[in-house]
């Protein structure tokens, strides 16, 4: 299914609080119609897919040097509010660096704070940050550097500011589906985006998406990639990493086999959402990649 461009600018969107099944409340972009953290809620959904599977705390506290984070989609600021609520329980220095195009959600989410839930004690480093950019702040025992780039991801990680930015342990990964959001899902961006990082500094990217186009993206871009933990949504989720110690359940042979048969497995280039089958080339790209190495020649044909 191809999603057509056209050259007609898209309507501003509007941010709507919904109220969740299970009684939470999250934002909703009444554009694409995309709830942003549908079924269990933003803080139970960033608690499971970084603070518990990241085992944060102790990441934390065994960091050498500021503990940087990469906020990829920073929307109404869940994901970095609940992070570094849980940090607050450590100490030392979180350099957070968060990433959107549009602000607009974060002013929705404050505007809603009271149903959120989840800004509590962050109302002033969420201003400044709003009006500065930038927001220095203790938060229990951390002290937090929080910066924004406001603009469109692919662009600004294609720009020669990017090599300067702080290298992450951790990326938050969270634009929005890659039917509605297909730029922020192509092989080029996350080929980029492994290319940013230091190799010598082990870093995690958890994602609620279990796609197979997905993970065959992340692989092809150079990551190690397993199944990552349930999060009361989906059953099984994604995690990707520079380094194969981070990923407990690396995807293999059985994995590989469901590839070949898949008729959404080629990455996006970038240009639309478009699903298709892994095309031979990158079928021999993916079969080469070092996650399975020792994997049995024949056992995934
Ligand atoms: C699902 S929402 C993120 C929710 C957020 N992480 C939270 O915890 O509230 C997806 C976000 O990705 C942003 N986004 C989408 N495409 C983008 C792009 N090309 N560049 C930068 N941000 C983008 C959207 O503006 C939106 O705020």
């Amino acid at each position: 299914m191809a999603e057509s461009s056209t050259s007609v600018p898209p309507p501003p969107d509007r941010y709507d609080l919904v109220r969740l099944a299970n009684g939470s409340f999250s934002l909703r972009s009444a554009r694409l119609g995309e709830t942003f953290h549908p079924v269990i809620g933003p803080v139970a959904e960033a608690e499971a897919l970084y603070v518990q599977q990241l085992d944060l705390i102790d990441r934390f506290a065994k960091s050498e040097g500021p503990f940087v984070i990469w906020d990829v989609g920073l929307g109404a600021a869940a994901n970095a509010l609940t992070v570094l609520k849980a940090l607050s329980a450590g100490s030392g220095h979180v350099e957070i660096v968060s990433f959107d195009h549009d602000l607009d959600p974060l002013r929705a989410g404050y505007l809603y704070r009271g149903s959120l839930g989840y800004f509590g004690g962050f109302e002033s480093a969420v201003e400044t940050l709003l009006s500065e950019g930038l927001a220095r702040f203790e938060c229990g025992g951390a002290t937090v550097l929080w910066k924004l780039w406001l603009g469109d991801f692919p662009t600004l990680l294609a720009s020669p500011s990017a090599s300067a930015w702080p290298k992450p342990s951790v990326i938050l990964f969270d634009a929005f589906s890659p039917a509605r959001n297909p730029d922020m899902w192509s092989l080029p961006l996350f080929t980029q985006l492994f290319r940013a990082l230091d190799p010598e500094k082990p870093c995690a990217l958890p994602t609620y998406s279990r796609s197979t186009l997905m993970r065959v993206t992340l692989l092809l871009a150079g990551f190690f990639v397993g199944a990552g933990e349930a999060t009361g949504e989906k059953e099984e989720t994604t995690i990707a990493a520079n380094s194969l110690e981070l990923v407990a359940s690396p995807l293999g042979a059985p994995w590989l086999k469901r590839v070949k048969n898949s008729t959404s497995a080629e990455p996006l280039a970038g240009g639309g959402y478009v699903q298709r089958r892994l095309s031979l080339e990158n079928w021999l790209r993916l079969s080469a990649h070092p996650q399975f190495a020792s994997l049995i020649p024949g056992s995934f044909d």
